[in-house]
Parts: C-alpha cells; sequence; structure tokens
C-alpha cells in the first residue's frame, strides 16, 4: 500500500484530492488546519466507504505544527510515498503591483511559499526511504510567467501581485527541488488545477472539483518514467509549449 499526506485536505480540491487517492487504494494523512474539520471531513470519507483515512492537524505556516505532523505520521511507521502541497491562500483582492501592502505579501507568501518549504524540507527524509516518491505543489496558472506574458492568454488580464507571484515562486521552488533530486526515483512536479468553484474564488471558476482534483492526482500517481521538474496546466495556449494533462 501506498501513503499519502495532503496539506489543506479539509475541504474542496484537497479533500477530493484524498477521496480519489482513497479509490486508487491509497491510504491518506488526511492534513487540516483544524483537527476538528479534519475529523469531519475523515468521518464524510468514512461514510462513504473509504476507511484508509486519518486525520493529521497541519498548519504549513506554524514550524511546531509541521515538526508535530511529521513525527506523527512517522511513528505510525508506514513511510511517506506522496506528499501533495495543497494548502493556499489568496490573499484580500484586487492586488496591484502598485499598492498591495507588503503585509498581504508576507501573509500569502507564509502559506503558499514559505509553508510548502518547511512542509516539503520537514517529510523530504520520510520520502527518501520510498522506492517511489512524489511531491505534488498545487500551483496556479496565475503563477506561469509563460501565461502571463501572452495577451492571448484568457486570463491575462487576472493579474494578482501576491497570489501570482507566490505561485511563481512556488513553479520556482518546484524546479530547483526537482533538479536536486534529478538522479533519484523522485517525481517532483507543479499542477495547475484550473480555475475551479470552490470558497477560494466564492465558487466563482467555472472548472469542478473532481476534475481539479483528477489533474492533481495525476501527478502523485506517476509511473517511474514521468515527467518531473515540470509545471502542468490544463488552462493554457497550445503555442506557450506548457504541457498539458
Ligand atoms: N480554486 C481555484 O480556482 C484554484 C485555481 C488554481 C489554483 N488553486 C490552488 O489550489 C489549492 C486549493 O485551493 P481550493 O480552491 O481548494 O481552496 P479552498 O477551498 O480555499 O481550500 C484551501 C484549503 O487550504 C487550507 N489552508 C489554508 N491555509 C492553510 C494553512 N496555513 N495551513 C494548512 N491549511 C491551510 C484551508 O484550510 P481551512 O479550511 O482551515 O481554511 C483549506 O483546507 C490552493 O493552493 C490554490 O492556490 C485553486
Amino acid at each position: 500500500m501506498k501513503y499519502a499526506f495532503i496539506t489543506g485536505a479539509n475541504k474542496s480540491i484537497g479533500f477530493e484530492t484524498a477521496r480519489q487517492l482513497l479509490q486508487q487504494g491509497y491510504y491518506v494523512y488526511l492534513g487540516s488546519r483544524s483537527l476538528e474539520n479534519g475529523r469531519q471531513a475523515v468521518a464524510q470519507l468514512h461514510a462513504e466507504g473509504l476507511t484508509q483515512v486519518e486525520p493529521v492537524q497541519l498548519d504549513v505556516t506554524d514550524a511546531a505544527s509541521v515538526a508535530a505532523a511529521r513525527q506523527a505520521i512517522g511513528q505510525k511507521g508506514t513511510g511517506l510515498d506522496v506528499l501533495i502541497n495543497n494548502a493556499g491562500v489568496s490573499g484580500a483582492l484586487p492586488q496591484t503591483a502598485a499598492a498591495t501592502d507588503v503585509a498581504t505579501f508576507k501573509e500569502v507568501y507564509d502559506t503558499n511559499v514559505f509553508g510548502v518549504v518547511q512542509t516539503t524540507q520537514a517529510f523530504l527524509d520520510l520520502l527518501r526511504a520510498s522506492a517511489e516518491p512524489r511531491i505534488v505543489n498545487v500551483t496556479s496558472g496565475l503563477g506561469s510567467l509563460t501565461l502571463h506574458t501572452d495577451p492571448s492568454w484568457k486570463y491575462y488580464p487576472v493579474k494578482t501581485a501576491a497570489y501570482g507571484s507566490s505561485k511563481a515562486a512556488l513553479n520556482m521552488y518546484t524546479i530547483v527541488l526537482a533538479y536536486e533530486l534529478r538522479d533519484t526515483p523522485f517525481k517532483v512536479n507543479a499542477v495547475d488545477p484550473g480555475y475551479t468553484a470552490t470558497d477560494f474564488n466564492h465558487h466563482s471558476g467555472p472548472g469542478t472539483v473532481p476534475d481539479a482534483a483528477a489533474r492533481v492526482v495525476k501527478a502523485a500517481v506517476l509511473a517511474p518514467d514521468g515527467p518531473t521538474g515540470q509545471f502542468f496546466s490544463d488552462d493554457n495556449a497550445p503555442e506557450t509549449g506548457i504541457s498539458a494533462w
């Protein structure tokens, strides 16, 4: 059996990612900032007959919480095969480059960048023991330099100084980590789930949560000959050369 840990999995895309991995036979450690919300999410999955799942408290911005989650999962003795850095925040919108205050940048980077870095670094040793370790960083097309310099891209006008740049930083972190792990069995990729109707955007997105989660799951279950160090988005224009899923 393979073991996966998903951050921010109590609802929305993270929760559905947990459900789909469970349906594929994975055991899931369901990360939740609120343990109570995590318990409720797990109870819902149990009610659906998906029982190989348990909640793990995790606030990615809190180093003590990350260390405690690492210790708790380590003590299970199961190892870890998949880490999905899904937890993310947008910060208050709109976010112009000219006027968005530094406090907003810090708040967004705390979760979307520093949270991913400290969670990934904490779990890297456990993942190294897996035969087929996978790290999926849930990013956004709004963090793509390529897409955001293409005036024909459908979301070209959707510029978000703090959120977009945080996901751009996450994309580069993904590339650097994948490079460092290039001679190992690791696959480290950044996946844009697509503009999806969730609490994140007051359910304004056109995409569905199952479709979004399926994109994330695809990178979590990659075969040994699969890609690493890539950015995947289906919200691309074909001429960008960005890989579609
Ligand atoms: N929805 C979209 O259109 C879209 C598009 C592109 C990319 N994404 C990315 O997809 C990911 C999931 O988005 P979503 O739409 O599912 O968002 P969502 O509905 O707002 O859910 C976000 C999840 O992240 C958790 N979270 C936030 N801050 C956290 C922290 N400090 N520590 C741990 N967990 C934290 C939330 O926990 P609480 O319940 O405790 O708040 C929640 O479980 C994000 O990384 C987002 O940037 C979303």
